[in-house]
Order: C-alpha cells, then sequence, then structure tokens
C-alpha cells in the first residue's frame, strides 16, 4: 500500500506520510514561510490533531514568517525564560561549544508549570550537526490507553503540582527575578487530562516541571511519579525526528511530550521556537 496518504477534501497539495504508527507525519507540499489561505490553515491544523506532530523540510523561514505561521494557531505564548527582543512569543533555541544546557534535555511538555500551558509549539531549526540532535516525542493519549482500567482510575482522581523552579531554578540556574513574572510559574493540573479539541483522556505528568502528586505521602508521590515516567518513555509511544537544516516541527502540547537528545557537542544545533497559548 503506498504510505502516502493525499488529503484530498481539504487541501489538495498536502501530501502526508506517517512517521510512526502511533505519533507523527511528515507533510509536503506546503510553503509555510508564505501566507496560508485559511484551507490549508484548516487542513494543517486537522493533521496536528490527528498526528500530533508535524514535520516539515526546506522552510527557509525568517523569524517574522515563524511568528507568523504561528499566529495561524492563535495567540502566542510569552516564555517564563524571556523571548527573542522585538518577537513576543518566539524563543531562540541553540547550543555550541560554550553551552552547559540544552532546552529539552529530558521528557516534558512545554511549559506544563504555567497555569494554561501552551497548546502548541513550532520549532524551526536553521542549523543541525551532521549527525545527531533529534528530538524524541511521545503521545499521551497513547500512554494513558496503554493503562489497566484500576490505574486509570486512581489517577483519574488526582491532581498533580508543576513547578517552573526544577526547571529554570535547579537545571538552568535562573534565579526568581530573571524570570518573566518575578517568581518561578507554579500550577496544579490533573494527572489525567481531556483534550479540549479531541475530548480524549491523556497522562498529563511530566519528569521536567511535575512536583508532586497531591494528597499523597512524598515517597507514594515519588514511587508513582517515577513509575509514570518510565512507562511515558515506551518506545512504543514514540516517534524521533531527524532535523535538516530549515525542518520545522509543529506539536501538540497537550497530549504529547518531548525530548531533545544532545548528543552532538561541541556542535552547533540552532533556531527558534514559537509557542502557541
Ligand atoms: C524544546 O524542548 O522545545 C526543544 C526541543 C528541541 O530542541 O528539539
Amino acid at each position: 500500500m503506498n504510505p502516502i496518504a493525499h488529503l484530498t477534501m481539504s487541501s489538495p497539495t498536502l501530501r502526508v506520510e506517517k512517521v510512526s504508527p502511533t505519533i507523527g507525519a511528515e507533510v509536503r507540499g506546503v510553503d509555510l514561510t508564505n501566507p496560508l489561505d485559511e484551507k490549508t490553515q484548516e487542513a494543517l491544523k486537522a493533521l496536528w490533531l490527528e498526528h500530533l506532530v508535524l514535520f516539515f523540510h526546506d522552510q527557509a523561514f525568517s523569524v517574522e514568517q515563524l511568528q507568523r505561521f504561528g499566529q495561524y494557531f492563535g495567540e502566542l505564548h510569552i516564555h517564563p525564560q524571556g523571548d527573542v527582543e522585538g518577537f513576543p512569543g518566539v524563543v531562540e533555541v541553540r547550543t555550541d561549544a560554550s553551552s552547559k544546557h540544552i532546552s529539552g534535555h529530558a521528557w516534558h511538555s512545554d511549559v506544563s508549570c504555567d497555569q494554561q500551558p501552551p497548546a502548541a509549539s513550532i520549532l524551526w531549526l536553521h542549523q543541525v550537526p551532521e549527525s545527531g540532535g533529534d528530538t524524541l516525542f511521545a503521545n499521551m493519549y497513547a500512554a494513558y490507553d496503554a493503562l489497566s482500567e484500576q490505574m486509570r482510575s486512581f489517577l483519574d482522581t488526582l491532581n498533580a503540582t508543576h513547578n517552573g523552579r526544577l526547571s529554570y531554578g535547579n537545571y538552568w540556574e535562573m534565579s526568581p527575578e530573571e524570570l518573566r513574572d518575578g517568581h518561578y510559574p507554579r500550577a496544579t493540573h490533573p494527572v489525567i487530562t481531556t483534550h479540549p479539541a479531541t475530548n480524549r483522556k491523556l497522562l498529563f505528568v511530566n519528569e521536567t516541571f511535575t512536583e508532586r502528586i497531591e494528597g499523597l505521602h512524598a515517597a507514594e508521590s515519588d514511587m508513582i511519579l517515577r513509575l509514570l515516567y518510565q512507562h511515558i518513555a515506551d518506545p512504543k509511544f514514540q516517534c524521533r525526528f531527524r532535523w535538516r537544516n530549515n525542518s520545522v516541527a509543529l506539536w501538540d502540547n497537550r497530549c504529547t511530550q518531548h525530548l531533545a537528545m544532545w548528543d552532538y557537542f561541541p556542535e552547533t544545533r540552532a533556531g527558534f521556537r514559537a509557542t502557541i497559548l
């Protein structure tokens, strides 16, 4: 069977190829650097909800063009660590020989420590290492679906705190004063959330931001979170994206987690990310 599915109804020009059975699709036949008509925007939104992360190649964006593409998906989100000057909603993602840290070194959904975590993120890389620097994505609907009925019912009753200190303080060594709000963002979210667009349930804890399951003893919370992180990291929920210069990934931040591999030191990997509320 031909693995290339043609999206005949909404946009005859888009060609879509799944990257794994569980998550991710590569989309061809669209130039994201140009303004997009409504039909194409709607087609991309439908594909994004269906495949959770979309990949594109050969998109030589400017930062303005990335910002415009992001705005098709909603209002841009201001990152706690600060945006690129003059481009609210856009952050720089760069790792080189002088770097001590990398964005996304552990599994996470972006900024889950915010009261209203972003719905989507769009990462464009204009410079990638010769090899390595892949991003891994995991499907949190699938992680939820794979749990037993008993475990789902137990988790369904729980809330967890997510704390920006774990990442921005402990890993990035940033003081609260250096951040967007002058303090580490902190929020409580259900351990099992329901996606507002698809109505599907998913697992919403991650090892970068989740601090504690409320109502459990600390040791119990640690134990359950460790179990869930091990479950989430099962390769059968994942796909892995190999970047080229000017590739783009657009992910649904509500139902996925991702991890960036830093296996290319001292080479440079650089680009910009737009995040949508
Ligand atoms: C991020 O966590 O947004 C960065 C992902 C990446 O650099 O691959």
